[in-house]
């Protein structure tokens, strides 16, 4: 529908590829100034097909420079998802501070007009800020153990036992793997029988140490395909501890990092220090190569700063854009025709909406509009406890069947007040509740622009306000 102009669907803050499709973010690191971002990246096509690494790097998070393609596939396979250290300590032989990719090598082969295959993990390394990239030669550095999902690994350094941990998909459960100089690993143990949701696959794997007040909290992401809250992929988590060995969750519940149906494959930065930066992909294995954009496909979400906050007595991981995006968002105070009603004509779709203190006791509606009757709304009930973010009165929603939707968002505040935030950018809208406790990312594709935000609870102006996304 538009390839007049083949740039019209593309987000202004969110990371894109420069061209061709993308998915999962991989490898993200910090190392000398650089913030790394590697992704799921096929450059010959617009569809999901051989896996390569792209690269971009970023001094703020915000504002992102393009580089070559890092990873190439091999004789061991394409390159699919994984994670990157700094091996400050050398242990591995490659240089001290050396920058190390761990990713799974897919080797595919068709038997009987099946596709079949075999996953490895893998290694490769860079002394150039990642500019430059170097396999192993001994890879794969972990074999396969007769998993038929086994891959996407995740490293982190565990201060405790002095050891660096890698935890991996192992079909629907997570494994954990210890090593000492990040070529031999040995297994120690695996978790996700009888907990959480398991309608798909269990992949991309992140296992975060974290402080909930003072006391240490340690997360496991784990995103779900199929199996997601409202369709399609998901990502939960569990709140729990690592003693080094095994993860113990502290309680049975499933929760979700986003209830949208667009922030899959997400996970954390490394070497940021006791930062937690999360970026996710910004869409969903049930369309995602069909949504209608050609010379690029998906973006990734806003970089979100990841806490444990505490309600009603029960723990929960927010997630919340990063203070980096507000140096472009310019305050926009004389939109406001009343307190029901913001002009938002001209924006670009690209702004930020906040509201403090929203009356949660009553039913309320949030409804981005246009002049040609394209819709996106967000609904509370204060009955059922749900926020419902609908985009099934969206322009373009009928290039797949399973992508017109109203996602559901449980609450768990009550009937106090809440803020709200929405980071819109041109196709797609990230709602926040009480900064991340409730999120709800969604894509969506309209032929224009909103005009106008209507709201129909009672707020003082003072109360509300709009950002234009500038840069
Ligand atoms: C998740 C995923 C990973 C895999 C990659 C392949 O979206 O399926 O498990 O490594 O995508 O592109």
């Amino acid at each position: 529908a538009q390839t007049d102009n083949p740039e019209k669907f593309r987000p202004v803050y969110h990371f894109t590829p420069e061209q061709h499709w993308m998915n999962d973010p991989n490898g993200m690191v910090y190392h000398e100034g650089l913030y790394h971002l590697f992704y799921q990246h096929n450059p010959n096509s617009s569809k999901w097909g051989p896996m390569h690494w792209g690269h971009a790097v970023s001094k703020d998070l915000v504002d992102w420079e393009h580089r070559e393609i890092a990873l190439y596939p091999d004789s061991l396979g394409t390159i699919f998802s994984g994670s990157a250290i700094i091996d400050k300590d050398n242990v591995a032989g490659f240089g001290k501070n050396a920058m190390i990719a761990f990713y799974t090598s897919n080797y595919e082969t068709q038997e009987d007009g099946k596709r079949k295959r075999f996953q490895t993990q893998s290694l490769a390394y860079s002394t150039d800020n990642g500019r430059t990239w170097a396999k192993y030669a001994n890879n794969p550095v972990l074999d396969n153990p007769g998993i038929k999902a086994f891959r996407d690994p995740k490293v982190i350094w565990h201060e405790a036992s002095k050891t660096w941990i890698m935890s991996i998909t192992e079909g629907q459960k997570i494994g954990f793997y210890g090593s000492k100089d990040l070529k031999k690993w040995d297994k120690l143990s695996d978790f996700g029988e009888g907990y959480g949701a398991h309608g798909g696959v269990w992949e991309c794997p992140d296992l975060i140490s974290m402080k909930s007040g003072t006391k240490d909290v340690w997360v496991l992401i784990v995103s779900v395909n199929p199996g997601g809250p409202n369709g399609g992929s998901g990502t939960q988590y569990f709140l729990g501890d690592f003693d080094g060995t095994t993860f113990k969750p502290h309680d049975k519940e499933t929760r979700w990092l986003d209830w949208g149906t667009d922030n899959y494959a997400g996970v954390t930065w490394s070497n940021v220090g006791n930062k937690h930066l999360f970026i996710g992909w910004m869409s969903n294995w049930l369309y995602a190569n069909a949504v209608p954009t050609e010379k690029w496909r998906s973006a990734m979400t806003t970089v979100r700063d990841l806490k444990i906050v505490e309600v009603q007595g029960k723990n929960y991981l927010t997630s919340f854009p990063i203070a980096g995006y507000q140096k472009n968002l310019k305050a926009e105070a004389n939109r406001l025709r009343s307190t029901h009603s913001l002009d938002i004509k001209g924006f670009n779709n690209a702004l930020k909406l906040s509201f403090k203190g929203v009356d949660l006791s009553e039913d309320f509606r949030v409804v981005f509009e246009n002049s040609i009757g394209e819709a996106l709304s967000l609904h509370y009930s204060k009955k059922s406890g749900y926020f419902a973010l609908n985009r099934s009165e969206g322009g373009l929603i009928s290039f797949h069947k399973d992508f017109a939707k109203k996602m559901l968002a449980e609450s768990p505040i009550g009937d106090g007040r809440c803020n709200l935030d929405i980071y819109l950018d041109k196709t797609s809208a990230e709602v926040f509740v009480n900064e991340g406790l409730v999120t709800i990312t969604s894509v969506f594709f309209n032929e224009a622009d909103f005009d106008s935000v209507k709201t129909s609870f009672s707020i003082n102006p003072g109360n509300m306000n709009l950002y234009r996304y500038v840069k």
